[in-house]
């Protein structure tokens, strides 16, 4: 497996991966989310995909966080529903890692409650959430989903604290 920068040439197959994801798991939550412009949306470029055989697999992205000018945040996470369970996404999140700790920034990542496998995957990488909030938009079911909000494990918990909007769960 090969992790490099994302390019334009490289959006046909994230978006197939992407909508693959978002039948089985429900990520992205809105199937009207299915798009480039949501995959790309706020990353400055600062993304990766992961490459086996020649076929993209998966995709991270870190964007600046508006709340906080010493932290960034993790986006747009996924890894094809076919090519899981090998490591991927450990991969693909220690790129990032690393990425953060050159530019001495915290590291922090919100998660809806239904991708149970991500929130598994970050406790399992040392990884801890931090709090929770209701998110202020609709499901298609007519729920409104709990956000988590986790922190890398060399994060300084203060920085996240403040970053989420909505209604805390507690
Ligand atoms: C969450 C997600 C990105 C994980 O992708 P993945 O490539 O399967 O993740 P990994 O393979 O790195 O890790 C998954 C499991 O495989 C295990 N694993 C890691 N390397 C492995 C290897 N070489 N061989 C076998 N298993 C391995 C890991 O230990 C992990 O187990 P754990 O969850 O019990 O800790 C994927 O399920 C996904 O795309 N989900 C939907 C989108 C989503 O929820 N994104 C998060 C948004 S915040």
């Amino acid at each position: 497996m090969e992790i490099r920068v994302r390019t334009d040439a490289d959006l046909p197959a994230l978006l197939l991966a992407l909508a693959a994801t978002h039948e089985v798991d429900k990520y992205p939550v809105l199937p009207t989310h299915v798009t480039s412009e949501w995959l790309l949306e706020g990353d400055d470029g600062m993304a990766w995909v992961a490459e086996h055989e020649g076929e993209v697999v998966g995709h991270i992205a870190v964007a600046e966080a508006e709340e906080d000018p010493n932290a960034l945040s993790v986006h747009r996470l996924f890894v094809r529903p076919g090519a899981r369970g090998h490591g991927v996404a450990s991969t693909l999140l220690t790129t990032v890692e690393t990425y953060s700790k050159i530019l001495a920034q915290d590291l922090f990542l919100e998660v809806v409650s239904h991708n149970s496998e991500a929130m598994r995957l970050y406790e399992s990488r040392g990884w801890h959430r931090v709090s929770g909030y209701v998110a202020t938009w609709t499901a298609p079911d007519g729920t409104h989903p709990e956000i988590n909000l986790y922190a890398s494990p060399h994060n300084d918990a203060a920085h996240v604290l403040h970053v989420g909007r909505g209604k805390p769960t507690e």
